[in-house]
């Protein structure tokens, strides 16, 4: 059943000039009808280089308005339109005008993970894997850092020579996680390492022995030498790993670490959205995209 429903996804996308980007939380079955899996930021790459006309992604809504942004002229979908990420949708730009109006002279640094209408007032856009490097990069010494607190933290922390305004923004996956669940872990997993996602609270962070974006968790893990593994972000990435390396173990750091938003999308919903029968186009305002468009463009010029 499962194969067949790839066979028929498969050869649609190639009749129909039709590239399938899947970010790495996606479950096995779409990732193999992928043509490309990662982290947000190599999504956001493959929205300039994917040769398609159009593109499906399987993620979530602002990864979807990425592509759009960055590629005005494909025909971008969202596999399942209830595919949205809590994150992006707790600020708007209203609020964050009259913060702004507080710091003039610090540069608004938007995690990626933001609407459209929201990058449109930020200096530059980040991923968690490319955050570090560009709040490093950037010339501003002052930086306003939104909308996650836990990410703004641990590049506080990497970026000791800038000054940063943090918001009490965030994941409310990952900001689930204690230091409890750490410790409770490591206790049945003594000779495990810790590899956690940056949206994860400080005293979580601090007890990593590695900290990375998904694709970076994913890396790491492969190409150690380690063999056991507390995984601390989205569950599907113990799942990726463990078919990935079937000679290593992987142990999720909670059976919590749960997104259902990421959860929601289906091998049925891609074949629908194919045919027309599901999934949402992604329609940005022209006047809108362009303003928006200019932060995520900083990104990929100060990200390399
Ligand atoms: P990545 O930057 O690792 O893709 O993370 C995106 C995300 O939503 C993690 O929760
Ligand atoms: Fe958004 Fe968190 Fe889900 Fe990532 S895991 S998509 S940040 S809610």
């Amino acid at each position: 059943m499962v194969k067949d429903l790839q066979q028929k996804i498969l050869k649609l996308k190639a009749e129909r000039d039709i590239c399938i980007l899947a970010h790495s939380y996606m479950s096995e079955d779409i990732c193999e009808v992928a043509d490309f899996t990662g982290d947000s930021y190599a999504l956001a790459l493959k929205a300039k280089t994917a040769k398609q006309s159009t593109v499906i992604m399987c993620g979530v809504r602002f990864m979807a308005e990425t592509v759009k942004m960055l590629a005005p002229e494909k025909r971008v979908y969202l596999a399942n339109p209830q595919a949205g990420c809590p994150m992006a949708e707790q600020m708007d730009r209203e609020v964050i005008a009259e913060v702004k109006k507080m710091y003039p002279d610090y540069a608004v640094v938007a995690y990626v993970n933001t609407t459209a209408q929201l990058k449109t007032i930020a200096d530059v856009c980040v991923t968690s894997s490319s955050a570090v490097k560009i709040c490093r990069a950037m010339p501003e010494k002052n930086i306003l850092f939104i909308p996650d607190i836990n990410l703004g933290t641990y590049v506080k922390e990497q970026v000791p020579e800038k000054n940063f305004k943090l918001l009490s923004g965030g994941c409310p996956t990952h900001a689930k996680m204690e230091k409890s669940d750490v410790l409770k872990a490591k206790a049945a997993h003594p000779n495990a390492l810790f590899l956690v996602h940056p949206e994860c609270r400080p005293e979580v962070v601090k007890l990593a022995d590695y900290v990375g974006s998904t694709s970076g968790i994913m890396d790491f893990a492969i190409n150690s030498e380690a063999k056991e593994f507390i995984i601390g972000t989205e569950n599907a990435i113990v799942e990726h790993l463990q078919y990935k390396c079937p000679e290593k173990r992987f142990y999720p750091l909670s059976k919590d670490l749960l997104c259902h938003n990421m959860k929601i999308t289906t091998l049925p919903d891609v074949l629908n959205c194919i045919l027309g029968e599901g999934g949402e186009e992604i329609i940005i305002d022209e006047q809108e995209r362009q303003q928006s468009v200019k932060c995520i463009e900083r990104m990929i010029e100060l990200g390399g």
